[in-house]
């Protein structure tokens, strides 16, 4: 199959959400607000800016409220909210937030240790989450003070492998994303928590499921624990996937998956985008100087490369007294 490179990738900006949770230090309401103001004026049309979870879980996310309130919507930019449970949901609601993304892992184990319950109740949880949304848009409707209804994405966790019990069941997968889609969900997310996916998995799983969604539903989710991520990409992309999740200097990892590291790198993504003549609408000088700033907010260095070594178009001077 010849891959059509003019296709444009859609890049979701998860640094608030996944980059952040996992961080020790505090960052400060403001500075969270500040940083997504910024990355607002990225070029970014989808923002994961906040979790509304227990903030025993993720005491680094416990400010969502604040967050959401305090930040400046840029027209065209969907503002999504990780959502746990019902409470999650109504906060979340309450905030502001353009789309609730639920999660539920595949892996039960791994459902257990970071939802602290059986993916049966995730889903039941999600049924009535479901109720509320279509509820809350049709009294917001009546009151018009809202544009458009409030979306609904479902991630299917440890999708490609789960640090508890290892292979994850293709078959399993593609049950949970039916069960997303007959509970009336518009998006889809396929997430590799751990950094297990391989590139040849990934064009599999992507074909399979967009024999069900559409390229616009999906969302490839992808850490780069083992250094697969962008190969990973570019595997689904070739598949037919176009929607990805990546946060700004490499940052990220579940709290509650042994070993979990940093989500593909936003700049890192954009770079390999811009080389491959694949658009993403995304400026990518303004995100270098955002990620050259996180060792300061956060107290250490990024994962993330092309902040390090610059693009290729960054030229160096060439070496004086070379031979002739
Ligand atoms: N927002 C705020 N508080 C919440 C909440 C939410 N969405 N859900 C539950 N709580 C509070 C309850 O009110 C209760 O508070 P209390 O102790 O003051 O009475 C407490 O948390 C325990 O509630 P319970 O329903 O028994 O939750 P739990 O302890 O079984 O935990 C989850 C279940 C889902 C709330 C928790 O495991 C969680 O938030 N997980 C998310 C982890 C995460 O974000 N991982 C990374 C992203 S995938
Ligand atoms: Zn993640």
């Amino acid at each position: 199959m010849i891959t059509d490179y003019s296709q444009r990738l859609i890049v979701q900006e998860v640094a608030p959400r996944d980059g952040l949770q996992i961080e020790p230090k505090w960052v400060e309401t403001a500075d969270k607000i500040a940083l997504i103001d910024e990355l607002s004026l990225a070029g970014f049309s989808r923002i994961e800016a906040g979790s509304f979870v227990s903030p025993k879980a993720i005491p680094a996310l416990r400010d969502g409220d604040e967050v959401f309130r305090g930040i400046q919507r840029q027209p065209g930019v969907i503002y999504v909210a990780l959502i746990p449970n019902l409470k999650g949901a109504q906060r979340a609601l309450d905030a502001g937030a353009d789309e609730l993304n639920l999660v539920m892992s595949a892996s039960q184990t791994h459902n257990l240790a970071n939802m602290r319950m059986r993916r049966e109740q995730s889903l039941s949880g999600f049924g009535e989450i479901v109720a509320l949304v279509r509820e809350t848009s049709r009294e917001t409707s009546r009151e018009s003070s809202r544009e458009t209804p409030v979306s609904l994405n479902g991630t299917v966790a440890t999708t490609f492998g789960c640090p508890f019990e290892g292979v994850i069941d293709e078959d399993l997968v593609l049950q949970i994303v039916d069960a997303y889609l007959e509970l009336g969900m518009q998006g889809i997310t396929l997430a590799d928590t751990t950094g297990m996916a391989n590139p040849r998995q990934v064009y599999r799983l992507v074909q399979r499921v967009l024999a069900k969604v559409s390229p616009g539903q999906l969302t490839l989710h992808f850490h780069n624990t083992r250094g697969l991520g962008l190969s990973n990409v570019l595997a689904a992309y070739e598949a037919g996937a176009r929607r990805f999740d990546a946060s700004l200097g490499g940052l990220g990892g579940c709290p509650f998956a042994p070993g979990a590291s940093g989500n593909i790198c936003t700049e890192d993504l954009v770079n390999l985008c811009e080389e491959m003549g694949i658009a993403t609408g995304i400026d990518l000088p303004h995100l270098l100087r955002m990620s050259r700033r996180l060792p300061a907010l956060l107290g250490h260095e990024m994962p993330g490369q092309v902040a390090k070594a610059g693009r290729n178009s960054d030229l160096h001077p060439a070496p004086e007294n070379l031979p002739a």
